[in-house]
């Protein structure tokens, strides 16, 4: 069995961030989103993965290499554009050599992982396996309406409407027969070609298309609240490791985990939290549920149930920050000048709230 994970398209709802990097890369727990579908997809035995790529290819490419970090071998299949979920699987058929493989779309988490299902996918006895959650917000998803016995009855892609409240996970456990179906459907009304058409054409052709509702804990990372909530989810798994250095005024509270070359001064630090590597932590206080990048600098500062990108810098603030998102090299810093007047640099769709 091989695997199949999208790392391309656009990340339209979390932007800037994503004006300049790829979405599936957005670390959460300081780990980027799309390691975590890779050692899920290891996890279930599969190492054959091919990664499909779009105008981020670069930096994904150097974020992954060759796999072999994961004991994996990785393929990168361009992507022209992204023409939608079925079109890279369309382009993935010479890669797939006729066999059955799962699809994860790159911006997407689950925590328990996907052993179960690839497992019961293997045990045979459909053509394919989609999985479901119970969401409050399904018209954002593609979504499923079951019959009276679990079958599908029907598949719609972000119905205004949405028949049920059972979402559409974004990983799909595919035998060959897709690659009729992707062949056989034409673009939707927003110009892609929807896996969503594919499946329900599967289904209207009688294969035998099996739905598993999941219990556990899922998230489609598009937007900064799902970022915190992943982020949440993922450090109340972290075990505590700190490799860096405390001074004897600091004080370090629950499960943390700080990187090498990271100096804690007069601080005090409240887990579950991560500190990456070379940080400088002085006069400050890091709240639970904070993930903060390597060569970050909080100084005079308070951060809480926020997420910091590398480089990024909090100096002499004073106030806390809390839901919060810093880009890669971004700085707030308290300056002493006349005007006593807010002087920012935001990027384009930037969001800042002043109480
Ligand atoms: O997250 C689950 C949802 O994912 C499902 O409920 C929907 O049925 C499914 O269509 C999909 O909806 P999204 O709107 O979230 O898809 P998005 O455009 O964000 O693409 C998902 C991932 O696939 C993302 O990492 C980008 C990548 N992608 C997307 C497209 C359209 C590609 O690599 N190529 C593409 O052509």
């Amino acid at each position: 069995m091989k695997a199949l994970i999208l790392a391309g398209g656009k990340g339209t709802r979390l932007r800037p961030i994503t004006f300049t990097r790829a979405k599936q890369l957005v670390p959460v727990a300081n780990k980027p989103i799309l390691f975590y579908a890779i050692e899920a997809i290891r996890d279930a035995g599969i190492t054959d993965i091919g990664v499909i790529v779009g105008d981020t290819a670069e930096e994904v490419r150097e974020a992954l290499g060759d796999g072999s970090h994961w004991g994996a071998s990785i393929t990168y299949i361009p992507q022209e554009a992204p023409l939608g979920l079925a079109h890279a699987v369309k382009i993935a058929e010479d890669f797939m050599a006729g066999e059955p493989f799962v699809m994860y779309l790159g911006d997407n988490l689950i925590a328990d992982g996907i052993t179960r299902f690839v497992d019961e996918f293997r045990e045979g006895g459909c053509e394919a396996q989609i999985l479901l959650a119970h969401v409050p917000n399904a018209s954002q998803f593609g979504v499923a309406e079951l019959a009276d016995d679990g079958s599908i009855k029907r598949l719609i892609e972000k119905p205004a409407n949405p028949p049920s409240d059972l979402a559409l996970v974004g990983v799909y456990l595919f035998s060959n027969s897709v690659f009729e179906a992707v062949n056989a459907i034409e673009p939707s009304a927003r110009g892609e070609l929807e896996i969503t058409d594919a499946i329900q054409w599967l289904v209207d052709q009688n294969r035998v298309v099996r739905p598993h509702v999941i219990s556990g804990w899922w998230k489609d990372t598009g937007k900064l609240e799902d970022m915190l909530e992943a982020n949440r989810i993922m450090l109340d798994l972290i075990s505590s490791e700190v490799l860096g250095e405390k001074d004897e005024n600091s004080e370090i509270h629950g499960r943390v985990r700080i990187g090498e070359g990271t100096r804690l001064v007069n601080s005090i630090l409240r887990g579950p939290a991560i500190i990456g590597e070379n940080c400088e932590i002085v006069n400050a206080y890091i709240g639970p549920y904070s993930s903060v990048g390597d060569g970050c600098k909080i100084l005079g500062s308070e951060l809480e149930h926020s997420i910091m990108l590398g480089g990024s810098r909090i100096e002499d603030c004073g106030s806390r920050f809390t839901d919060s998102l810093f880009g890669v090299n971004a700085v707030v810093r308290k300056a002493d000048r006349v005007p006593a007047a807010y002087h920012v640099m935001l990027g384009d769709n930037s969001e800042v709230e002043i109480v």
